[in-house]
């Protein structure tokens, strides 16, 4: 046989060959028909496996047919170091220390969707880089207390907010062949009794305010795996929940990705199988439990559904339609031969850390133009706080992570600042010098046997000698803080920070008050403070982003993304007593914690207009190093139809002598309507780079849609004929203009 003959034979075999490769292996198929020649394919067995855990994080696949296993790993703001098979704690690997990026409530208050996107592309090309499919985030429930000990994780108080940021971050981590997994559908609002928490919440207030951002992630940015939460939902469990899963996510939503439960999140078999999960994990956590020697046949979804399959409980078509959304996750993930291959740490990841932080650091006060730091006539910075020194990258619950490494602000200062001023660190108080998690250490030794007077008077003597003071103050990822399976117990400060504050200020006026948290506190003392900032958990570049914003090399452009209460009794969920909750029983008998949401949709500055409150800052509020003029919003018709678009425009110029960055808020007020609105809703933002003197019109395109209220008898949302008003904001409290025009 030549050559050439065997090449002719082999070219005429090719067909044959070609044909050889089976539909759901063939990329150039359609899914749906690679989804139905793969399940064709599978045994009941291997169905049944599918769809549950095999280890801490993983689940199976299908070895036979060269179906890969599916990966998950946390989380929301970065991904978390290599564990045990069946463990929470990390399994010490030297590859897997990553970018820790700034923390999602951080990421809201850049009000700047191109910063999601940079975000998710970044933390999705971690993700895929460590080969997982599935990243177990973004968290988009809302801010309903400020309480919640996982605010941090999410995205703020206003749904319109957190829709339009949520999307883009959604697009990003896909883009990589990773998928998202929107957590924690829905209602999981706070962490204290999260696996008992029951929210009594009528229909308007979920489709108003707990259900938009993760519709937009469903139906907007196509997720293609969503998490089901601990909680309740008029008595049943959300990671099975009827009205959530069947009625609305994959009902009315149309929606086709794979839920996942919470970790350890399924109590029954039933439930689970007629509630629209689809995978289990995280059942007894360790995989070990019931006594058997791999537990992971134990679980609700494995033995005791197929069993239930085989004796005619279940029909195999239920479990068919859970394999084909699992079946889809794979192709979509791990089974996609086109994926980009990922990145971890690198320059762009840094980079975008930083850019990030600095622009969602956000300037609440600035009397006398404290900051930013002006070496040219200030000589001595004193550094006071532990939270200029500490860590946050590590704790805080399923969020925590491995870094590669952390600039902590007083770092970030001296690199910035050391060469031009003196830099006097003082510590202040002791909070909680511990750094570990799941075996992630912080290597950090700060333990300081001084009394708390001892270290007050050295910070005192410290803050008394120099130019201007930067306090770090605020929260950490300890438990009832910033911690996941905790709330915090008051909006107080810890560790009498109030107190000496009110010392610090005292022994120097020129102070300024940087608040690392992810969550508001109260601060009685914000009016004898000149500068005060709210700076989040930044990441891996803290240090840098801090240092950029005070020494001036940004303008910081961040605004609220939830309201800074004075006390408790301003926001609804406290003021009329709808937490923690009352003692109930769920659909089975069990023992529950009611929590009546009575605050219905007056959440936030919901609740504060209403209520005409005085917060210590509002939602929506940020200043800049320059200043900004709005001129008079119009609108392109005084009359619209209900299917007419109506255009509202705003000039806005910098009015000061640096560049900046402005975000136009519009708000809608309904004037008059059958049902009580708030005084006005968020359904438009806009963030303008200005140049010193520049102005631009901003556009905000109005539809029906932002007019509209979710009427529960009807089920549908509904925009009443009649006046509104577009109400131009720099702020929620701080309107810069309004223009009336009519729906007919
Ligand atoms: C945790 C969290 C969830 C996390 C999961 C896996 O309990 O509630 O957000 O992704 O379990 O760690």
């Amino acid at each position: 046989m030549t050559l050439r003959n065997l090449i002719i034979g082999m070219m005429m075999a090719a067909p044959a060959l070609q044909a050889a490769t089976p539909v759901y292996l063939d990329e150039s198929k359609p899914l749906e028909d690679r989804v139905e020649d793969a399940l064709s394919r599978m045994t009941l067995e291997e169905k049944v496996a599918i769809i549950h855990a095999q280890s801490k994080f993983s689940a199976p696949g299908v070895p036979r047919l060269g179906i890969p296993e599916l990966w998950t790993t946390d989380g929301p703001m970065g991904v978390r170091p290599e564990v045990l098979w069946d463990e929470w704690e990390q399994a010490e690997w030297t590859n897997d220390s990553c970018t820790a990026f700034p923390s999602l409530t951080c990421l809201a208050a850049t009000w700047n969707p191109e910063m999601a996107k940079l975000y998710g592309k970044s933390i999705g090309e971690e993700a895929r880089f460590r080969n997982k499919s599935v990243l177990l985030g973004p968290g988009v429930n809302i801010y309903r207390t400020p309480l919640c000990g996982r605010n941090f994780e999410y995205m703020g108080e206003d749904p319109y907010l957190a829709s339009r940021m949520v999307v883009p971050y959604v697009n990003g981590v896909q883009d990589n062949g990773v998928s998202v997994c929107v957590k924690h559908f829905a209602l999981n609002n706070n962490e204290i009794n999260r696996h008992t928490s029951n929210p009594i919440v009528d229909d308007r207030t979920l489709y108003e305010i707990y259900l938009p951002a993760f519709k937009a992630a469903a139906t907007e940015g196509n997720a293609w795996s969503f998490m089901g939460g601990y909680n309740l939902f008029r008595g049943q469990h959300a990671s099975y929940n009827p009205i959530l899963m069947n009625d609305i996510l994959k009902g009315e939503w149309g929606w086709d990705g794979a839920v996942i439960s919470d970790w350890g999140a399924v109590h029954d078999t039933k439930s689970a199988v007629e509630g629209g999960l689809d995978m289990e994990f995280g059942s007894w956590t360790d995989g070990l439990a019931g006594g058997a020697s791999n537990a992971y046949d134990n679980y609700w979804l494995a033995k005791p559904y197929l069993k239930g399959i085989q004796d005619g409980t279940y029909s195999e078509e239920q479990l068919n339609d859970k394999v084909r959304r699992v079946l889809r996750l794979t192709m979509r993930t791990a089974m996609d031969r086109n994926r980009p291959w990922g990145s971890m740490v690198s320059d762009e990841h840094k980079a975008a850390c930083r850019q990030i932080g600095g622009e969602g650091i956000v300037l609440l006060q600035n009397k006398n133009n404290l900051l930013p730091v002006n070496t040219d006539k200030v000589k001595k910075i004193a550094v006071i706080g532990e939270n200029a020194i500490k860590m946050m990258t590590v704790g805080g619950g399923s969020s925590s992570l491995k870094a590669k490494y952390e600039i902590t602000p007083l770092d970030g200062l001296k690199a910035r600042l050391g060469d031009k001023a003196e830099i006097v660190y003082a510590r202040g108080y002791v909070g909680d010098p511990t750094g570990e998690y799941n075996g992630v250490v912080t290597g950090q030794n700060l333990e300081d046997p001084r009394s708390p007077e001892e270290l007050a008077a050295e910070a005192e003597k410290v803050a008394r000698e120099a130019d201007i003071v930067l306090f770090f103050g605020g929260l950490n990822k300890s438990g009832h803080q910033d911690c996941e399976d905790t709330d915090r117990l008051g909006l107080e400060l810890p560790y009498g920070q109030d107190a000496l504050i009110e010392r610090i200020v005292a022994a120097n006026p020129n102070t300024a008050f940087i608040n690392i948290s992810g969550t508001g506190v109260a601060m009685p003392w914000a009016s004898k403070v000149p500068a005060i900032m709210q700076a989040w958990y930044l990441g891996n570049e803290t240090g840098n982003a801090i240092a950029d914003v005070i020494s001036g090399d940004v303008n910081p452009s961040g605004k609220l993304p939830y309201t800074y209460y004075a006390t408790l009794d301003q926001c609804g969920a406290h003021k009329l007593g709808a937490y923690p909750g009352t003692p109930g029983v769920d659909v089975l008998g069990n023992e529950v914690m009611d929590m009546p949401y009575n605050e219905g949709i007056y959440v936030g500055y919901r609740f504060i207009d209403k209520n005409k409150l005085k917060p210590t800052f509002p939602f929506g509020h940020g200043l800049s190093y320059t200043t900004f003029e709005y001129g008079k919003p119009t609108v392109s018709k005084s009359v619209m139809t209900p299917d007419e678009t109506v255009t509202v425009s705003v000039p806005v110029t910098n009015t000061g002598s640096r560049s900046g960055q402005e975000v136009v808020q519009l708000y809608i007020r309904d004037l008059k309507s059958s049902v009580d609105r708030p005084v006005k809703e968020l359904k438009g933002f806009e963030k303008v780079d200005l140049a010193p003197g520049q102005t631009k019109v901003v556009h905000f395109e109005i539809g029906k849609d932002a007019l509209s209220f979710f009427d529960a008898d009807r089920h549908e949302w509904v925009a009443e004929p009649g006046k509104f008003e577009a109400v131009i904001g720099a702020s929620s409290a701080d309107v810069r203009g309004s223009v009336p025009f009519t729906l007919k």
